[in-house]
């Protein structure tokens, strides 16, 4: 039973606390995924108390991007940009986790050998014509996972969190909805899990026993069909043997999109519903964390007094808060404080994921200004 205000051990890395900044994606990167000022000022202004900050989806290939600014870890020359990311973010005493991602057939379609990478062939987007990759094909973007978190530690990162949440590459091979394979990466939750053992296995190996290394994936997937809680116990059962440290439990709230082709597409949001309670995700946070043995994040509209009682509680090892962060960038120091009613509360509108959806830099309707000193009242 932890308080917010315990540090952590995470495989040797010490967390001064049990807050996390989990990844949102801020289309704040250049188009060719390099690390901008407003990155630099995004994170350095949310670092100051948080115990983790783990830095939003970063490509691990060009064609894999989930916006068309989002960061990039694909290449050499992007790693010196990552270095001073990761410096800045722990010069304010957290800990800098790199997420790694590749958006298969959820991408933006940028272009690219890989663009639409699909287990089964399962469409997402009317601008992206998925397909069906083959066991050479997995191979190579498993090497590409790896080459990316070598390259974020070589950068200077503490942490790499892979991503398998919310139906991207991963995570559309983790859900029955989107992985019909009958080869050995489909099949039973474990079957399914294949790829992710494989990624996190061969990262284990070439990044040493000491490296710590998240997963992060949804605990339920709210449509008929998607994954079960049971089925993400085994999963993340499949992950601990695989070498990671912990697992980061999101939610995929899906709901059926349109129809293109008479083919129906599948929309997956990360964040809770207005009308859902908040610390409606701890539940799948403990049961995963009891089922794996594992240490767990949980994550979904965490704040005064949720927070507290997750990890109070003992459902949670850390907590997340996301949208919270973005509007306020100091909620984590004013709940660390006892001063919970400073803070300028996030009001649910979804404009930060409506602005990066549309390409734009991402917006705040509380916060005019979420790459550097708040300015509240709104852009
Ligand atoms: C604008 C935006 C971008 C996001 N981008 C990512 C991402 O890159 N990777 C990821 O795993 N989750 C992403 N998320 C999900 C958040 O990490 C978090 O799980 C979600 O916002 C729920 O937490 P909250 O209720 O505290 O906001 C994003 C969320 C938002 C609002």
């Amino acid at each position: 039973m932890a308080d917010m205000h315990d540090p952590l051990v995470l495989n040797g890395l010490r967390l001064r606390n049990r807050l996390v900044l989990p990844p949102v994606t801020t289309n704040f990167g250049t188009a060719d995924g390099q690390v901008t000022d407003d990155i630099l000022g995004f994170y350095e202004r949310r670092a100051r108390d948080v115990g983790m900050v783990v830095v939003e989806a970063t490509a691990v290939r060009g064609d894999g991007r989930l916006v068309t600014r989002s960061l990039g870890i694909w290449d050499d020359a992007q790693q010196a940009g990552m270095a001073r990311l990761a410096e800045t973010i722990q010069a304010r005493g957290a800990a800098a986790t790199l997420q790694i991602n590749h958006g298969g057939a959820r991408c933006t379609p940028l272009g690219g050998e890989f663009q639409g990478a699909s287990p089964s062939g399962f469409r997402f987007r009317p601008d992206v014509v998925p397909f069906v990759l083959d066991p050479g094909q997995i191979a190579q973007l498993v090497e590409d996972f790896v080459a990316a978190g070598v390259r974020a530690r070589a950068a200077g990162f503490d942490a790499v969190e892979i991503h398998g949440a919310h139906l991207y590459l991963i995570g559309q091979f983790l859900s029955p909805l989107t992985n019909t394979r009958e080869d050995r990466y489909g099949g039973d939750a474990a079957g399914r899990a294949t790829f992710a053992v494989e990624i996190a296995q061969a990262l284990r190996a070439r990044l040493g026993a000491d490296a710590p290394l998240l997963f992060r994936m949804n605990g339920v997937e709210e449509v008929a069909g998607g994954q079960t809680l049971e089925d993400a116990v085994i999963i993340a059962r499949e992950m601990a043997r695989a070498g990671v440290d912990a697992i980061d439990v999101s939610l995929s709230t899906l709901f059926v999109g349109s129809e293109v082709d008479g083919q129906r597409l599948l929309a997956a949001s990360s964040a809770l519903g207005k009308d859902r309670p908040a610390g409606a995700g701890v539940p799948h946070a403990a049961a995963i964390k009891r089922g794996s043995g594992l240490p767990v994040v949980a994550v979904g509209k965490l704040g005064e007094p949720q927070a507290a009682r997750a990890l109070g509680s003992g459902s949670a090892d850390l907590v997340a808060i996301g949208r919270q962060l973005i509007a306020d960038p100091d909620t984590a120091g004013k709940l660390l404080s006892g001063r919970a009613e400073e803070i300028v509360p996030c009001t649910e509108c979804r404009q930060c994921f409506a602005t990066i959806h549309r390409g734009l830099p991402m917006g705040c309707a509380v916060n005019g200004n979420p790459a550097g000193e708040p300015v509240f009242g709104g852009a």
